[in-house]
């Protein structure tokens, strides 16, 4: 077992570090604070390769690893959380998704310019009344022979505002369950499909999170992805990839509060001496060193195995349950660390408390996660 990092994922690590300390630290708060959408960041990771990383350059993408993937996203969340969602929403839920599933013709329409950044992708699984329970889509796709009618409604988008376009998961024929549920390509502005007001967040607030409103929006059958029936084994397998881009994200997050807090423990003094110089704070910090790198830890696993083309629904849960865990208890001792300085915006972690909830609900609850787990478990012991 070799846990060295290659010439070419250290080179990209340093990169992701170099853009998040140059474009995104700046204005991170103020983002926050107006809940405005990173436009001239996120043109530029794509510029950088940073929103196709590991699709094939024929289609647009970097061609990375997903170790690569890894890195980088610690790095852009470390600084700015919202700017991580939008990178891990396009990589792994489109990006990877569109890749692996779609025909040539879909690939080069729709993958080659939101793998290259040119426009950014969306995917719309959630609804009002089906969030975990995936399986009970309301939104509707009838079959009208060279095209469905898409009706329904989706909740709690990333990216919905400002994607072009959305992967939407719709029933086409309830009597058949999961196997009547079809995934969509649908483009912004096609008549009757409108976006819905932006939500207000406790945090990722400079991500833009949207419900979907579709109302017989016409969509030609060309952009049915795989065969008919097949939208409910794409959403999971996408989501299994994907729990490696939120693992990673509060991986991030919770480094980037261990360091702000590292960092503050070494200058501010009390009873006569720096703070890490009490147990009291120096345990912490020694508690969150640890799980820090054991989360690293699944997410290379993860990566790795992703990679090998092994089934990693089971790490990539364990993944993101464990570093999403280990990030909402690292914001909630560094903000600790920070006594009255924590608690105002100026220091960060408090944002940073706020946005490490999210990596604990979305892209399956820690609940769902556990379930993936212990089924997995049962299955194959
Ligand atoms: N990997 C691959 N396939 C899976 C799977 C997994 N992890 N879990 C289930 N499946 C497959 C099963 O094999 C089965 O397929 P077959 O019939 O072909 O064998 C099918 O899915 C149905 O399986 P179940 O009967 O087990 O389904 P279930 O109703 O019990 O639910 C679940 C399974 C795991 C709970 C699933 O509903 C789930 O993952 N829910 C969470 C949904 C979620 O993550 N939503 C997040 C929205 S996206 C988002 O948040 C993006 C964002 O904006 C950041």
């Amino acid at each position: 077992m070799n846990f060295n990092l290659s010439e070419e994922q250290l080179m990209i690590q340093q990169a992701a570090r170099d853009f998040a300390q140059t474009e995104l630290l700046p204005g991170v708060i103020e983002r926050d604070n107006a809940q405005k959408f990173p436009h001239e960041q996120v043109k530029k990771m794509g510029e950088l390769g940073l929103l196709g990383m590991m699709v094939d350059p024929k289609y647009g993408g970097a061609g990375m690893d997903s170790v690569s993937y890894v890195l980088a996203m610690e790095e852009i969340a470390k600084v700015d959380a919202s700017a991580a969602v939008v990178m891990s929403v396009n990589n792994s839920l489109v990006c990877a998704g569109l890749e692996k599933y779609c025909n040539e013709e879909q690939k080069m329409k729709y993958l080659k310019p939101l793998a290259s950044g040119e426009v950014i992708g969306a995917f719309a699984l959630s609804e009002p009344e089906a969030g975990s329970d995936a399986t009970s889509q309301q939104t509707t796709a009838v079959d009208k022979g060279d095209h469905y009618i898409l009706n329904g409604t989706k909740n709690w988008i990333t990216n919905g505002g400002t994607a072009t376009y959305y992967i939407v998961i719709a029933q086409t024929d309830p009597e058949k369950k999961h196997k009547g549920i079809n995934a969509f390509i649908v483009e912004k502005g096609w008549p009757g499909f409108e976006i819905g007001p932006k939500e207000d967040k406790l945090g990722i607030r400079g991500s833009d999170t949207h419900s979907l409103l579709f109302t017989d929006v016409k969509v030609p059958k060309e952009n049915r992805i795989g065969e008919d029936g097949f939208g409910f084994n794409f959403a999971m397998a996408v989501l299994n990839g994907g729990r490696i881009g939120i693992a990673s994200q509060a991986l991030g997050i919770a480094s980037g509060a261990y360091e702000l807090a590292l960092k503050y423990a070494k200058t501010r003094k009390a009873f006569k001496t720096e703070i890490i110089n009490h147990q009291a704070i120096a345990f912490k910090l020694a508690d969150m060193a640890t799980s820090i790198t054991a989360a690293r830890m699944l997410c290379f696993k993860a990566a790795v195995e992703k990679d090998e083309g092994k089934d990693i629904s089971e790490i990539g849960a364990m993944a993101k349950l464990y570093s999403s865990q280990v990030a909402m208890d690292t914001t909630i001792e560094a903000v600790q660390i920070h006594g009255g300085y924590g608690y105002v915006k100026e220091y960060h972690v408090e944002r940073m408390m706020r946005d490490a909830k999210i990596t604990q609900i979305y892209e399956g609850t820690s609940e769902i996660q556990r379930i993936v787990i212990s089924r997995s478990i049962a299955k194959n012991s």
